[in-house]
């Protein structure tokens, strides 16, 4: 997109900002802005959006051959150039490809399947303990919690952190004879996962001879897994052109399937897979993941909102807005386009709790803070737990949010008055089922690459995680050796300080 273009763009962002005139002047904007798609109801009728934009921005979506990327993307190009890789996430639930990529991943699933039930009905284990970070967490952690109502399988935990209480509290209570490990790395080398399969090994081996027998490992590097330790039949593979982010419809999700059993996985994946056809087969002026991408585009490039909320008016969707900083955070913090040239935008910090409790914390800056934080709003039209009366209360909550959020209300008082005007959408399910989960995360897999593509950014690298891990590195050998003289420059000092601390006793 060209300067012209975008300031054009950025012209008629600037005629949609007011909802209040929107409303007036677009009585047909509710249904205008209302998406349904795959058992989701979206409503974007209160976002700074008018008809002639929403216009632009698809015509915009064509002259980038959006629909095409999502063509190639499915097709197996080699979308994450900088890495020299295809993007073939969905291919891990689409039953119909023949690709040998999509043969290949069917296979490990079906044995990843068979596995879980194994462990399922297997009276002598409660307890599975997955060990994985980022990709490797986040998604089967979120999705664990969100299909408390399916959990029927052996209790779950899991461990990231290297922080050593993270692996303490995922065993308390547990008898390692009765327990699986899941060691889940794409790369089987990530520093903390690996730190904490070692601390596992050690606690399994302390009491169970044939510990291996005990632990599982889901990644795209099985022989590394194999001579750490674990047999060659409890490795689950998938493959390399599976972003961390994306795993989730993997072996990644493994630990899900202990939980919720063959059935209802194999359900969440043909969620996902429904929307995948959506988003490949429906016109961009349709489609719910092209239409969210560009609202959350419109906000951060044109309106240049820096954050976005993201309020689940869901308990067990509490873990959503974490799984989706890595996926839109991770993919689209760039700062430099696909062919090498500095970007001009980049990603939305991405930020979150559940509602109502976010009510009785932030969003007292939400409705009158300097800065407009757009919301999603996200819940489930059937009731989440055992108290239907409640469930009406919490979603008068989240749709009282959004009308004070957009209307305000003024008073003379500069103190009580609340501006209005501050976007926000209202995302339901037909209930928090894997299916409905399915193809709501599926959506926010598509939604963040359309994001990629109209920054021109490549979604599927993360460099920006690298210098990080190094200078970890050379920070704990310093801390290690007491060498600190080699430790990095600019911290030098507060590693002096925490070495001569630490050490003081
Ligand atoms: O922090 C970067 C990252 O590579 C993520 O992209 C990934 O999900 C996570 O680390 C874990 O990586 P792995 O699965 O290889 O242990």
């Amino acid at each position: 997109m060209n300067a012209r273009q975008l300031q054009s763009l950025v012209t008629l962002a600037g005629a949609s900002s007011s909802l209040r005139e929107l409303f007036v002047s677009e009585p047909q904007r509710a249904q205008r802005f209302t998406f349904d798609a795959c058992g989701l109801h979206a409503d974007f009728s209160r976002q700074l959006m008018n008809s002639a934009l929403f216009d632009e921005l698809i015509l915009l979506t064509r002259e980038l051959k959006i629909p095409q990327k999502f063509r190639d993307m499915m097709d197996g190009h080699v979308l994450n150039v900088t890495e020299g890789r295809a993007v073939l996430h969905t291919a891990l639930r689409d039953p119909l490809a023949q690709n040998a990529e999509a043969v290949g991943s069917r296979d490990a699933l079906t044995r990843a399947l068979e596995l879980a039930e194994k462990i399922r009905n297997n009276p002598e284990i409660d307890a599975v303990i997955n060990i994985g970070i980022g990709g490797s967490d986040l998604g089967p952690a979120m999705a664990t919690r969100a299909l408390r109502a399916f959990h029927d399988g052996p209790l779950t935990r899991f461990v990231s952190n290297i922080d050593p209480a993270d692996f303490d509290e995922a065993i308390y209570g547990l008898d390692p004879a009765r327990t699986m490990v899941v060691v889940s790395s794409k790369t089987f080398t990530t520093l903390e996962t690996m730190h904490n399969a070692e601390r596992a090994k050690q606690w399994m081996a302390a009491q169970v001879s044939d510990w291996q027998s005990h632990f599982v490992a889901s990644t795209a590097y099985p022989e590394v897994a194999q001579s750490w330790g674990i047999p060659e039949s409890q490795c689950l593979i998938f493959g390399e052109w599976v972003g961390g982010r994306f795993s989730l419809s993997s072996t990644i999700g493994f630990p899900l399937m202990c939980a919720i059993g063959a059935k209802n996985f194999s359900d969440f994946l043909s969620g996902m897979y429904q929307m995948d056809q959506h988003a490949l087969e429906t016109s961009p002026e349709q489609s719910l993941p092209v239409v969210h991408a560009l609202v959350w585009w419109a906000n951060a490039v044109l309106h240049r909102y820096a954050t976005v909320a993201v309020v689940p008016y869901s308990h067990d969707l509490a873990r959503l807005p974490a799984y989706l900083q890595q996926l839109v955070m991770e993919s689209n913090g760039k700062s430099v386009r696909e062919d090498g040239v500095p970007a001009e935008h980049t990603s939305p910090v991405v930020w979150g709790e559940p509602g109502t409790n976010g009510q009785h914390a932030f969003f007292q800056m939400l409705h009158q803070g300097t800065q407009v934080v757009p919301v999603e709003f996200i819940s489930s039209i059937a009731p989440m737990g055992s108290d239907p009366q409640a469930h009406d209360l919490l979603i008068a909550n989240m749709i009282a949010q959004s009308e004070a959020l957009a209307g305000g209300s003024l008073h003379e008082d500069p103190h009580r008055n609340f501006p209005g005007n501050r976007p926000s959408t209202v995302i339901f399910m037909d209930a928090l089922s894997p299916y409905n989960l399915g193809a709501l995360l599926a959506m926010y897999e598509h939604s963040t690459a359309v994001q990629g593509w109209l920054m021109g950014v490549n979604s599927f690298d993360q460099f920006g995680v690298e210098l990080g891990k190094k200078l970890a590195t050379d920070t704990a050998h310093a801390i290690a050796s007491g060498e600190v003289a080699q430790a990095p420059l600019m911290t030098r000092a507060i590693t002096d300080w925490y070495v001569r601390q630490s050490r003081a006793n």
